[in-house]
């Protein structure tokens, strides 16, 4: 199966896995089976529910990446995305009130993912390819999560500090919500304006659970300053430094990791790797080093098993991380296999980078 993004989907091709359709305005939930086989109007109703894609069968589907590389398993993740829906539709149609058992529910999701990422030690190989292929609209809350689950077991949080955490993140752009449809799904860069409404979601996130009191003050606290700066460059207050709580901190590099690895409407994805140079390059400005280094322990983008395209045009597999250095791990030439080659330490291969992941599920052709 390969995912489709909805501007590359075409009449005939067949589901590999139920679509949810989902529509915030009139609540009205379809879905599309696997085994469905689309036409023009289902393709249109996607778009018009602006759903990102689709699963489509491939005749290779003995190789799935994300079923492979995911640290937590399908149901799960389907769990988390649909109560995180749940609560923004909730937020979004009954005046901002939203029933204390739908906060729980996603409570409980939250603890069901720090147990599963706690239970999985391999999840650092897996969790750059959670977005490669899916890019459903409320999955980034889904990936903030998992990936603020990791950066804080890698920085040794309490069990309960990681519930808060993987809370916080599910719902930590639900103020968006008050943000116009228009300006959330414009296929174009925002305008001055349009961004000073953007920028107000964090504030009314967190008035929204301190009204409520649905939620503790360090969860509020998460919510306000997921988009603020270590340099002070951040909205809506500009804090620098530890006057961002760590939460807070914590969230920001997830949330740019997974926004980066998303696609957006104005905007293709990054490859992790690139995404993963961007955030190295913000340590101390853009984000707090010591959140980078327990990200950089958690993420991969080439996990071990994978085969890389090199700088010089050679194949390679990852045999082994390199510990704080994701982009040059220790490989096995496909042509000289005998020898294990470390791409950090070893002077002579250090002009040559990797320059990409050779993915058979990512380069085949959606409807071979
Ligand atoms: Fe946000």
């Amino acid at each position: 199966m390969v995912f489709v993004p909805i501007d590359q989907l075409k009449e005939g091709m067949m589901l590999d896995r139920d679509v949810y359709l989902y529509d915030c305005k009139t609540s009205k939930v379809a879905m599309l089976r696997s085994g469905q086989v689309l036409n023009s109007a289902y393709i249109q109703k996607l778009n018009e529910l602006h759903v990102l894609g689709a699963y489509i069968y491939t005749t290779k589907s003995d190789i799935d990446l994300e079923e492979r590389n995911s640290p937590v398993r399908r149901e799960l993740k389907e769990e988390a995305v649909s109560s995180v829906q749940q609560v923004f539709t909730m937020f979004h149609q009954a005046a901002n009130q939203v029933s204390v058992s739908c906060i729980r529910q996603t409570m409980e999701v939250s603890k069901k993912l720090v147990t599963a990422m706690k239970s999985n030690r391999e999840a650092k190989l897996s969790i750059a390819n959670l977005k490669l292929y899916d890019d459903y609209t409320y999955n980034h809350s889904f990936g903030v999560s998992i990936l603020s689950i990791a950066i804080g077991l890698a920085l040794g949080l309490r069990t309960s500090d990681l519930y808060d955490l993987g809370f916080c993140a599910l719902l930590h752009d639900i103020g968006k919500m008050d943000v116009p449809i228009e300006i959330i799904a414009k296929p174009a860069r925002l305008t001055r304006e349009e961004f000073q409404i953007v920028k107000q979601h964090p504030v009314k996130g967190a008035e929204f659970f301190h009204r409520h009191r649905l939620a503790s003050p360090r969860i509020c606290a998460g919510v306000l300053t997921h988009h603020e700066k270590f340099d002070g460059s951040g909205y809506p207050k500009g804090l620098k430094g530890e006057q961002i709580p760590l939460i807070g901190r914590i969230i920001s590099v997830a949330d740019v990791y997974d926004a980066l690895t998303s696609v957006r409407p104005y905007r293709k994805s990054s490859p992790p790797a690139e995404a993963i140079e961007y955030i190295m390059g913000g340590c101390d400005n853009l984000f707090d080093t010591n959140v980078v280094e327990a990200f950089l322990k958690k993420v991969s983008p080439y996990p071990v098993g994978s085969c890389v395209r090199l700088s010089n045009g050679e194949i390679a597999i990852v045999v082994e991380q390199n510990e704080n250095h994701p982009l040059r791990p220790y490989i096995r030439m496909i042509n000289s296999p005998d020898r294990v080659l470390d791409l950090y330490r070893e002077r002579e291969l250090q002009h040559i980078t990797v320059d990409g992941v050779c993915n058979i599920a990512a380069e085949e052709t959606p409807n071979s």
